[in-house]
């Protein structure tokens, strides 16, 4: 396990995990202590000593107390350092989640993204504030253990510290079975909570395909898989603890065994005895915590592995770092552009277009010819492999992603609206938006009547990727919240597909004037849309056919 790493996440909370490791170190001391005293007790009781029987139980009292707080105050400066860890690592790979290009999240699950910033994490923190700083008051109660019995009773101690190494070979047995059953553990879980996620999203479609048996039968059998790794977890769990219980009794009764000829004989007194009987027990408890370090310590590794390998991923370019793009004019040229998603033949080849400011292009062309493709470079949401795209004569490649973006309103084809008002959702387009410039967006987006005849106007909330409006009306939102936006260039990707032709029509009738002065593109295979542009370009297979 790369350790480095881990200790690099603990790091803020050093002096926290160093104090609380102090206070058990603390912990270990006093119980170490009680066997020596629990003999003392043994000693006076059977020598009738009233006086000091009194002394030694006070003693007692004494440092079950002091074990009591100092377990209150290290186990509540812990838990408050695991809250901590979990909030700091699930912000900054949030963070850094949002930062990730979207080809990430095109090639992996969502449960599994989800999966990091819930059981990872957690699995992460436990691990960091947890088991590490149980580790040192652990390996000083075992030696302490082990040096005071040798004290008492050297040949004794190594008969069972003999034992130890049963307890270990037991221990790392079950550790190699149970590591590999963890991680496919958590690997079933997290399918089944993505296949979950993922059927509730599609759920229309499994009611209108009547698929709802057979995803059930799939979701069931994932949880069966799950269910049956954690049974076989937990049974080897469950033999262990009886196991190193037996272990423990066995080395009471052989060292009773082995004692008795001494206590007959004078050799041993019934005190050390009873104080060698009582560190015995005492050393089980460590030697079993330790194991379960390991244990601890497999799962950690691979939930790091996981984190590590996302952390590691390179985000995009910073948003607001580097040159920013000045406000634009609109002119807009593609140089020989060429681009293919991961092992994809090309979306995109040679493509060259000159774009002049305040001018509408319309670009057409069948399914998958690479429109939506070439608008998502302008956004630089993928970066091209060959070519190159300015805007202004600045090449955007070399700008701020935030002042690019921030120049471009987009309406996607696939719309994606928050679980919000309508209010929200449009001023979504620019921050601190008020209600006058919401609804004249609204407008000119022909969303406003619509939304005014909706139970709480702007104020409705539209349900999750706004279920509870129609597909031409989300479109318009979407719309709305491009227009808000203001920008210099404006790219409606289908944004009319959905609208009906009044709709469009007085749309295309008010565009005219919104998009006077700014640079416009819009793909689009409707007449209506089309007699807007001031010229049509027509894409195929990647690469431009018709320019005009
Ligand atoms: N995320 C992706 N990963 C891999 N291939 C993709 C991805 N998105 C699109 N493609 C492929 O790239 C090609 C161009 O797709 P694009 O979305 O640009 O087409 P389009 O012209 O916008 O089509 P439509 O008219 O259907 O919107 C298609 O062959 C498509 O299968
Ligand atoms: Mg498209």
């Amino acid at each position: 396990m790369n350790l480095r790493v881990l200790l690099s996440y603990a790091a803020p909370y050093r002096g926290s995990l160093l104090v609380s490791t102090a206070l058990m170190l603390l912990g270990s001391l006093a119980a170490l202590a009680m066997p020596w005293l629990g003999g003392e007790l043994a000693g006076v009781v059977l020598s009738h000593q009233e006086s000091s029987l009194r002394f030694i139980l006070l003693g007692l009292l004494a440092l079950f107390a002091a074990q009591a707080v100092l377990q209150y105050s290290s186990s509540y400066i812990l838990s408050r350092i695991s809250e901590r860890i979990v909030a700091d690592l699930r912000i900054r790979i949030y963070e850094h989640l949002q930062a990730l290009p979207l080809r990430f999240y095109q090639s992996r699950r969502r449960g599994e993204i989800l999966s990091l910033i819930t059981y990872e994490v957690g699995q992460l923190s436990a691990y960091i504030s947890g088991t590490l700083p149980s580790i040192f008051p652990l390996l000083l109660t075992a030696t302490g253990s082990v040096v005071l019995m040798f004290r008492i009773d050297a040949s004794l101690t190594v008969l069972v510290a003999a034992l130890i190494p049963i307890f270990y070979v037991i221990l790392k047995l079950a550790g190699r079975r149970l590591r590999p059953l963890a991680l496919k553990s958590q690997r079933a879980e997290a399918t089944a909570v993505a296949t979950a996620e993922e059927n509730f999203n599609m759920l229309p479609v499994i009611k209108a395909f009547t698929r709802e048996a057979y995803e059930l039968q799939k979701y069931t059998g994932q949880i069966d898989d799950a269910m049956n790794l954690s049974i076989a977890q937990q049974r080897i769990y469950a033999a262990l603890g009886p196991a190193t219980q037996f272990l423990a009794a066995a080395a009471v009764v052989l060292v009773l065994w082995l004692a008795s000829p001494g206590i007959d004989t004078g050799e041993m007194s019934p005190s050390d005895l009873v104080s060698f009987l009582l560190y015995a027990a005492l050393l089980s408890r460590p030697v079993g915590a330790l194991s379960g370090v390991y244990g601890q310590t497999q799962l950690t590794r691979g939930a790091l592995q996981h984190f590590q390998s996302v952390i590691e991923e390179r985000p995009e370019a910073v948003l607001a770092g580097g040159k920013a793009l000045p406000d634009s004019r609109g002119a807009i040229e593609f140089r020989h552009i060429g681009f293919a998603y991961p092992g994809r033949p090309p979306a995109l080849s040679d493509v060259s277009l000159t774009i002049r400011p305040g001018e509408t292009v319309a670009l057409t062309g069948e399914n998958g010819s690479g429109k939506s493709t070439l608008i998502h470079l302008l956004s630089r949401l993928h970066e091209p492999d060959t070519g190159q795209i300015l805007i202004d004569g600045i090449d955007i490649a070399g700008v701020s992603l935030h002042s690019l973006r921030s120049q471009i309103g987009v309406v996607p084809q696939h719309v994606l609206l928050a679980n919000a008002s309508v209010l929200d959702n449009i001023g979504f387009g620019r921050v601190g938006a008020d209600q006058p410039s919401v609804e004249n967006a609204a407008r000119l987006a022909q969303a406003h009547d619509f939304i005014v005849s909706l139970p709480q106007g702007y104020e409705t909330v539209i349900g999750d990727d706004g279920v509870r409006l129609s597909g031409g009306q989300r479109q318009r939102i979407a719309l709305a919240r491009a227009l808000i936006k203001n920008p210099a260039i404006l790219v409606l990707d289908e944004a009319t597909a959905m609208f009906d032709p009044e709709g469009e029509q007085s749309f295309v009738e008010q565009c005219r004037k919104t998009f006077a002065n700014r640079t416009v593109i819009i793909i689009t295979h409707r007449p209506a849309s089309l007699a807007l542009a001031d010229r049509t370009v027509k894409f195929d297979e990647g690469t431009i056919v018709d320019p005009i």
